[in-house]
């Protein structure tokens, strides 16, 4: 019997930012953003990043922020009640997204874990360590073997399952409340080892130089669709998890002021990686890499070549990693059980969340599974004819679902339900921003959503079009 029957809610506005921030930073801040802005005109495009941030990301966190603790439901009863049921639709779209991230999001992050026990097994010189293999046989070693890959996305999803069942304010806001500031110190300390290396500075360097030239030509689309796409992501935008977590928030809490927080944290944050990666990258002589390739190839390489702090330095960072993924998780599996927790309150059933959330675990486990018994390609035959697994349900949820949701949400409240969230965000808040929220939630940002559409769609398929 569950003890709960009525609506959970986050039991302090510290606990729903250490949340809202746990669900942004993750591994797209890690793997993602150092790399792109280096390979992308390193400080003027922080510079675009910045300017997206503020004129989308903070409208479109706003705005499902609102949605959420307007309505006081999740993703799907929040469209339907917000619209009287006319734009459904546009929640089921978001709701969708959540279960193909999960997927692929929990073989990564057990594969985090897989690097912070091997790194932890060195610092004692145990079997299970990394022992001195290169990154990239480590890596490809783990890959190829599909049950050590099934067991360590299993492990990453039971440890996300086990948090997300014990509730919002007794689960996932506990974890983030000692989860975060933990992330916060760790990533200081790695950023001071990193920048204090030897031949630091080539890191910096690559990062935050100036580079006009990438914008030449066509070649602003294309760092504008790389930057764009990479926010969406990195703020956790388009699926539905802010509404999820605005739904938990107090009708008191400042909307406004949370809105600007979250993607503010998730850049610094994301800086912050950079100058813990890339200078040590570049200490090493070594080449920076995009993707899961940075992270468990290349840097295993840097942890390697540290010598005897080595072991310990790579425990403490993917460690960091580990935490970082798994609060992003929490919020992806949230955000797909509490649309069926509440149908069931609303139907007299009752608060239904460890059931519900066991149920829903088990389905994305089967995801998680066909992506890890893929071997990234390895033995599958692809997605799509084209894809590995991974690749192809990160296309289904970032290069479509995601975008277009985040479209059509703007476009319904900034042209046909006018003044609606502003008016809930004004019940708490001064909401100073008022007018320029109103003019890019109704020009700006449908223009930028459907543009990252385009460029999702660009970089997947390789059509040419930026
Ligand atoms: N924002 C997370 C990251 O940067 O890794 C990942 C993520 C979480 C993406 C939740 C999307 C999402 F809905």
């Amino acid at each position: 019997m569950e003890k709960k029957q009525s609506r959970e809610s986050w039991s302090s506005n510290f606990g729903f930012m250490m949340a809202a921030i746990g669900s942004a930073v993750g591994l797209g801040n890690l793997w993602g953003f150092p790399y792109k802005m280096g390979a992308n005109g390193g400080f003027a495009f922080l510079v675009l990043y910045l300017l997206l941030v503020v004129f989308a990301g903070y409208i479109l966190v706003m705005t499902e922020l609102s949605l959420g603790r307007a309505t006081q439901r999740s993703i799907i009863p929040a469209y339907r009640v917000a619209s009287d049921g006319k734009v459904t639709f546009i929640g089921i779209l978001s709701a969708l997204a959540p279960f193909f991230i999960l997927g692929f999001y929990c073989y990564l992050g057990g594969y985090a874990v897989k690097y912070t026990i091997a790194n932890l097994g060195d610092i004692f010189n145990a079997g299970f360590g990394v022992n001195g293999l290169d990154g990239t046989s480590f890596f490809v070693a783990l890959y190829e073997n599909q049950w050590m890959s099934a067991a360590y996305t299993a492990v990453f999803m039971l440890a996300t399952i086990i948090i997300v069942s014990r509730g919002v304010g007794e689960g996932i806001e506990k974890f983030n409340k000692v989860a975060m500031p933990g992330l916060f110190i760790v990533l200081l300390i790695v950023v001071v080892r990193s920048c204090t290396l030897p031949g630091a500075g080539a890191g910096v360097a690559f990062m935050l130089k100036p580079d006009l030239t990438v914008f030449q030509g066509g070649g602003w689309v294309h760092v504008l669709a790389s930057a764009g796409g990479q926010m969406f992501f990195s703020v956790s935008l388009g699926m539905g998890i802010l509404v999820t977590y605005g739904s938990y928030m107090q009708k008191t809490d400042d909307i406004a002021k949370s809105g600007m927080m979250i993607p503010l944290a998730d850049t610094v944050i994301a800086l912050l990686a950079g100058l813990a990666i890339m200078p040590a990258v570049f200490a090493f002589g070594m080449e920076p890499a995009a993707g899961p390739g940075l992270l468990f190839m290349t840097l295993q390489n840097v942890f390697n070549s540290m010598g005897g702090a080595g072991a310990f330095f790579g425990f403490l960072f993917y460690l960091l990693v580990s935490i970082a993924a798994l609060t992003s998780s929490m919020s992806v599996l949230e955000a797909i059980i509490s649309s069926f927790i509440d149908s069931g309150i609303e139907s007299g059933k009752g608060n239904q969340r460890k059931k519900i959330a066991w149920i829903a675990g088990a389905m994305t486990f089967v995801m998680g599974m066909i992506v890890a018994f893929d071997g990234l390609g390895t033995y599958l035959p692809p997605m799509f004819g084209r894809f590995c697994w991974l690749d192809g349900f990160d296309l289904l949820a970032e290069g479509v679902l995601m975008p277009v949701a985040a479209f059509c949400t703007v476009i319904y409240f900034g042209w046909f339900k006018k003044g609606f969230l502003q008016a809930e965000i004004k019940s708490s808040s001064a909401f100073a921003t008022e007018k320029f929220y109103t003019v890019c939630l109704r020009y700006v940002a449908p223009v930028f959503c459907f543009f990252i559409l385009l460029g999702q769609l660009d970089s997947f398929f390789g059509f040419g079009w930026f």
